[in-house]
């Protein structure tokens, strides 16, 4: 197991690249099942996450070649559907190979994804989902195992008692763009990473209105062919980075990102008293101060604020000004950064589903440990901002999703290094 070394008190400068979107990839990764042509992808980021999903496609048929952003996905049979546990249980995405496998192999077995550590992970959505477009879907001996003499269009409600929900979506949409008759998901996700799955399914000949917006409008088609198609960039981790800057008061530019998917934490960054020039479509320019204002906020999905940043935003907040509420309304229990962060000085207080963040002068370094991937980048950013130096076990969980981390943050000045753990 591996460990990140954060020498605290460096003050970020210089420019960052944003990687691909690592949940842009997934679900286009997974789209790949719906054609047996060669599917070539740009902009792909080297994760963990991305090697798993790589190893399942391999178990269902496909032979992936991967290197330096590219990937190209080839048929060697379309045999295979069965997503195993070994694998699914490492990412829960995978669960977005059932909609393509149904819709492409008229069959599907895949392993029921475990809860993580940030809430239970109900599936309720993508069942109900293919059942409506006429799947027969049983649940038996931790498997969602399911079958189709061939889907039909129908009407999706995507609204679960947490709201839509995003490769629930996704699932469904790429299920119906197969299927015969026209598919209508309301309260559809709008996340950007849904836009990207549906603009790659329309280059595969797909026909899809409404992405983007809540209601998805899928016309289905007899074949879907192959095509080369450039994944957007990681919006995420360019809200990773931005808050890494304003919690060191330093001086960053994010190149290859994009600013419009980022407009609502722009806003909060920016009343907390950030100093945040968009300066072109591919990059934004981010200036901290020495002390940030307060702010409340919930996460929403997409366009408000997203649960994604809630960690980070949270390590920042836990030196502002005044007292700062930050309400979690899309995860059941997605707080665990909380202690860890309180173990480094901070004053963090949970109620529900709120956590109350009582501004503190300082945070003093020592070894935390991740429970989950964004949380992880939380307790990184906040040991970039604590005195003397820390570390942050289970690097394992950030791997997943920020592509050469210890790279980037030293290229802007950060004194950091992985090293082996001993502990865990
Ligand atoms: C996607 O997960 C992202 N993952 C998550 O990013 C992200 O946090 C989440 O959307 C919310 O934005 C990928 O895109 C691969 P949901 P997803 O289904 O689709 C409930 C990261 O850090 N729900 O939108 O699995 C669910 O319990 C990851 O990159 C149901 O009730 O999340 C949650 O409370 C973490 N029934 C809410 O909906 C269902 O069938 C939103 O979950 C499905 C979900």
């Amino acid at each position: 197991m591996y460990k990140l070394v954060v020498e605290g008190g460096c003050r970020l400068f210089g420019e960052v690249e944003i990687s691909g979107a690592k949940n842009s990839v997934l679900p286009i990764m997974c789209a790949s099942l719906l054609t047996d042509d060669d599917v070539v992808l740009y902009n792909v980021p080297d994760l963990e996450d991305i090697r798993v999903m790589r190893s399942l496609l391999e178990r269902l048929g496909k032979e992936v070649f991967f290197s330096n952003g590219t990937m190209v996905i080839k048929t060697k049979t379309d045999e295979p559907y069965e997503a195993p546990y070994e694998i699914v249980k490492k990412i829960r995405a995978s669960i977005a190979v059932l909609g393509p496998l149904l819709a492409k192999r008229k069959r599907a077995r895949v392993s029921f994804p475990g809860g993580c550590s940030i809430g239970p992970r109900p599936v309720d959505l993508h069942i109900k989902g293919m059942r409506i477009l006429g799947a027969s879907v049983k649940v038996e001996h931790g498997y969602i195992v399911a079958e189709t003499d061939g889907l039909t269009g129908g009407l999706v409600n995507m609204l679960g008692i947490n709201g839509t929900s995003v490769v629930a979506t996704e699932n469904v949409m790429m299920a119906a763009t197969l299927a015969s008759g026209t598919t209508v998901i309301d309260n559809a996700a709008m996340e950007p990473e849904v836009v990207d799955l549906a603009n790659f399914l329309i280059k595969c000949g797909a026909k899809i209105k409404g992405h983007g917006t809540n209601t998805i409008i899928v016309d289905g088609v007899k074949k879907l062919k192959g095509c080369e198609y450039t994944v957007i960039s990681d919006r995420i981790e360019a809200g990773t980075y931005i808050l890494a800057g304003m919690m060191t008061k330093g001086e960053i530019i994010l190149k290859n990102c994009n600013p419009m998917h980022l407009v609502e934490p722009i806003n909060v960054f920016r009343q907390m008293g950030a100093i945040i020039e968009i300066i072109n479509s591919s990059s934004i320019l981010v200036k901290g101060i020495e002390k940030y204002e307060p702010v409340n906020v919930t996460t929403l999905p997409y366009p408000l604020f997203p649960t994604d940043l809630q960690a980070q935003l949270m390590a920042v907040l836990t030196k502002a000004r005044g007292i700062s509420i930050i309400t979690e309304k899309v995860f059941q229990n997605r707080f665990a950064h909380a202690a860890e962060m309180n173990r480094m000085g901070a004053d963090i207080t949970i109620e529900n589903s709120s956590a109350i963040i009582r501004g503190v002068e300082k945070l003093y370094s020592t070894t935390v440990m991740a429970s989950d991937l964004r949380g992880g980048a939380g307790l990184i950013i906040a040991l970039l901002g604590a005195e003397g130096k820390g570390e942050l076990l289970r690097l394992y969980h950030v791997d997943r999703g920020y592509e050469k981390i210890e790279e980037k943050l030293s290229k802007l000045g950060a004194k950091v290094n992985r090293e082996k753990s001993e502990l865990i």
